[in-house]
């Protein structure tokens, strides 16, 4: 177990800084997970559905060939430009990759776990 949990922690801090509560939209009245819950919500995720396939840590390897470690997903385009495929179920057009359409709530934790595993590109 090495994981980086302080760099999670670190990004955790700045996120939720420069996210203010949303409470007003939601009218739900449930509080806002923090952003560790929503990693944590996120790791359960990639755990469950990706990991099958993906490299879901820092360190392990994807156990499919052609799937890229996720934890290298910023080396292509920004974490965050998954969020609308990741909503509308429109992933990617390849035949292994399942398709799923997944709730806000659960884009939101999928997509902070993903940030929190992010590596710099090895040069
Ligand atoms: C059954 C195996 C499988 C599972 C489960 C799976 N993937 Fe994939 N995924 C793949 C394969 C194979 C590729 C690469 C195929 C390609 O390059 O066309 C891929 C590609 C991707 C890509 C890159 C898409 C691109 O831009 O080309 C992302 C991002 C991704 N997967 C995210 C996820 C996430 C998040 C999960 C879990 C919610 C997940 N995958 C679950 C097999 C899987």
């Amino acid at each position: 177990m090495k994981r980086s949990f302080i760099a999670a922690a670190g990004l955790a801090g700045l996120l939720s800084a420069c996210t203010p509560a949303m409470d007003g939209e939601t009218g739900g009245g449930e509080a806002a997970p923090t952003q560790a819950e929503l990693i944590g919500q996120g790791e359960v995720m990639a755990e469950a559905l990706c990991a099958r396939c993906h490299a879901i840590t820092r360190e392990d390897e994807s156990a499919h060939s052609e799937a890229m470690p996720l934890r290298e997903i910023s080396w292509h385009y920004p974490v965050e430009s998954l969020a609308e495929p990741l909503a509308e179920g429109i992933m990617v057009g390849h035949p292994d990759m399942p398709e799923w359409q997944f709730e806000p709530k659960d884009v939101d934790a999928i997509l902070a776990y993903l940030e929190s595993i992010q590596v710099p590109r090895e040069t």
